[in-house]
């Protein structure tokens, strides 16, 4: 199966408007009108990447990942539903909702909702971002990285690999916790999964990633967010692995954002996968 990066983002919320306001003033997403009921939000070409659905609980709802056509989307429903996993195709609903032209969906071994699309609209209206900000790294890259935890990595990892044809970047054990980290093209990782044991938490979503270009821009959204209160999580810092100089802020929807430029990208012909120390070369302190 050949993913060709991470889609779009799922989250249910109890309101919506607070998510609004949290992506448009802390993230500096574009919110856009899509006809679709719900607010959602963009980066980037792609006319949205970030879906809130209105619910009575908060959290991720659902992943979108990019298949190229309809031979590889079908191919890839049947290796799914191969392993025993139960595939559903996507309602007219649903695709309206997330503006793809087929999409079908499953639950990977951890229980998160993995949807796997064709066919995403675009558009060729110039990205305005509310903060100013020029541009996001994400069109073929996809939107970012999601982190997920997961009571039972090894199965988790194994049908991430060998069913649905990601790669490893590199892994920690113990480090203070054990996760495994995952690429499907270029971008250090577009997936990772930790271990759900060590935070004691359940199978949830931790944190996506947005990445912009500038690490001064970085820098002046770290003193936006906290002129404005947002919530920190994690001071700034860089990563070990992927390299990103980011901050971590969290979301109302309990979901953190973690927000960086610098990321390091991976070529699979030459790239070793390790072990890390850690996961931080310095910073990302948790916050106040
Ligand atoms: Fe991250």
């Amino acid at each position: 199966m050949n993913i060709e990066q991470l889609g779009y983002i799922g989250f249910n919320s109890t309101d919506p408007a607070a998510f609004t306001n949290y992506a448009t003033t802390a993230l500096g997403m574009q919110e856009v009108s899509l006809g679709t009921g719900r607010p959602s939000f963009r980066i980037d070409s792609y006319e949205q990447r970030v879906i809130v659905e209105s619910s009575d609980k908060n959290g991720a709802a659902y992943i979108g990942w990019q298949l190229a056509d309809d031979a590889a989307l079908q191919a890839a429903a049947a290796e799914v539903q191969a392993t025993g996993v139960a595939v559903e195709q996507a309602t007219t609903e649903e695709l309206e909702v997330r503006r793809v032209a087929d999409m079908v969906h499953f639950l990977d071994p951890a229980g998160h909702r993995v949807e796997l699309y064709r066919g995403a609209g675009r558009t060729n209206e110039a990205f305005n971002s509310p903060r100013g900000i020029p541009g996001f790294v994400a069109e073929d890259l996809g939107l970012g990285h999601a982190v997920l935890s997961t009571r039972n990595l090894p199965e988790t990892q194994a049908f991430y690999t060998g069913i649905l044809g990601f790669k490893v970047s590199d892994y920690m054990i113990d480090a203070p916790f054990t996760a495994t980290f995952l690429h499907c093209n270029p971008r250090h990782h577009s997936l990772a999964f930790a271990d759900g044991n060590f935070f004691n938490i359940p199978n949830v979503m931790h944190h996506f990633m947005l990445e912009i270009e500038d690490e001064d821009e970085v820098g002046r959204q770290w003193d936006h967010v906290q002129h404005e209160g947002v919530p920190v999580a994690m001071n700034i810092g860089r990563h070990t692995n992927d390299h990103m100089f980011s901050f971590y802020v969290a979301s109302p929807v309990g979901v953190l954002t973690e927000f960086g430029a610098g990321g390091r990208l991976i070529d699979d012909s030459t790239w070793e996968v390790w072990q890390m120390p850690g996961p931080d070369i310095w910073g990302h302190k948790h916050g106040h």
